[in-house]
């Protein structure tokens, strides 16, 4: 297979936020992108600017991640296209403003095939190229609440938490081979995230130390996975966040999270 420059980038949800920070930042250095996401005019549109603007080879793939297969898929793409992953950008996601019992089935699924099963067979698929190549940088974008007391029925916060856990046992193996892993853990950061799950209203109430755009979160993942650090929390209001809620005894993790309200 063949790269024009640089490594090759698979990205999730390259059509906005964190994902669009994804491809800006690591075409700048000259990487080949792949985006992946739902919205082809958004994804191609990027992709047009990023080779246009860095010469890289930007390659757009139009899938919807809920779709159980939707991993083989991306795989058959990528090969297809000729396009070797060294970097898998799994950050892809979604959150529903709604309580387990209140979220319609078909919804509970869509969550967990994009952010669980689909980011794991992802890794999968793509990590034994990089094992073998002793090379391969993977990020699982997870998030802060995955350190914090879970609220109830919110199904976002146990998936997190899979993808922190996950992230960790996975670059305890495969860093031998040279393939770094890292769980991305952002706190609220500036994207389109809290007006797909209509919690932007509550959202916005929170102060303005609270928050981070999505290049200063990317950069940290990316300079984090670079050292080979297995978890990254940027910023320093969320790293105290982390830590204060890590450490809680869980009795009182649950007191705090049943008096939440984050869903209804
Ligand atoms: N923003 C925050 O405050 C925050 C905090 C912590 C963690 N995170 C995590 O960061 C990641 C990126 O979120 P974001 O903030 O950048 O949100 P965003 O602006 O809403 O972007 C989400 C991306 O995921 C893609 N996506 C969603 N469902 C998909 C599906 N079924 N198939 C394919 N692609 C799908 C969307 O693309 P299409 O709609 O075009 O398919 C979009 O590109 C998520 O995993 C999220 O959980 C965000």
């Amino acid at each position: 297979m063949t790269n024009r420059s640089g490594k090759g980038a698979l990205i999730t949800g390259a059509s906005a936020g964190l994902g669009e920070a994804f491809a800006r930042l690591l075409a700048a250095e000259g990487h080949d992108v792949m985006l992946v996401a739902r919205r082809t005019e958004r994804l191609q549109a990027l992709a047009d600017e990023l080779s246009a603007t860095h010469g890289v080879r930007a390659i757009v793939c139009t899938l919807d991640l809920s779709v159980v297969g939707s991993a083989a898929q991306v795989q058959a793409a990528a090969e297809s296209a000729d396009f070797q992953v060294d970097i898998l950008i799994n950050n892809a996601g979604l959150a529903e403003p709604v309580s387990f019992l209140n979220l319609p089935v078909d919804n509970v699924r869509a969550m967990i095939e994009v952010m669980i099963t689909g980011l794991t067979e992802l890794t999968h698929r793509f990590a034994q190229g990089m094992a073998d190549r002793g090379w391969g940088r993977i990020i699982n974008v997870s998030s802060l609440s995955a350190f914090a007391p879970n609220s109830p029925g919110m199904l976002y916060t146990g998936i997190k938490s899979y993808v922190l856990n996950i992230s960790q046992a996975l670059d305890m193996q495969l860093k031998p081979s040279g393939v770094h892993v890292t769980a991305l853990c952002p706190g609220f950061t500036w994207t389109e995230f809290h007006d797909t799950q209509g919690t932007r209203e509550w959202a916005n109430q929170l102060p303005a130390f609270a928050w981070q755009d999505a290049p200063t979160v990317v950069k940290a993942g990316w300079e984090a996975v670079t050292r080979g650090e297995p978890v990254c929390v940027p910023g320093v209001v969320n790293k105290a966040v982390a830590s204060f809620t890590k450490h809680l005894p869980e009795r009182l993790r649950y007191l705090f999270g049943k008096h939440a309200r984050m869903v209804h």
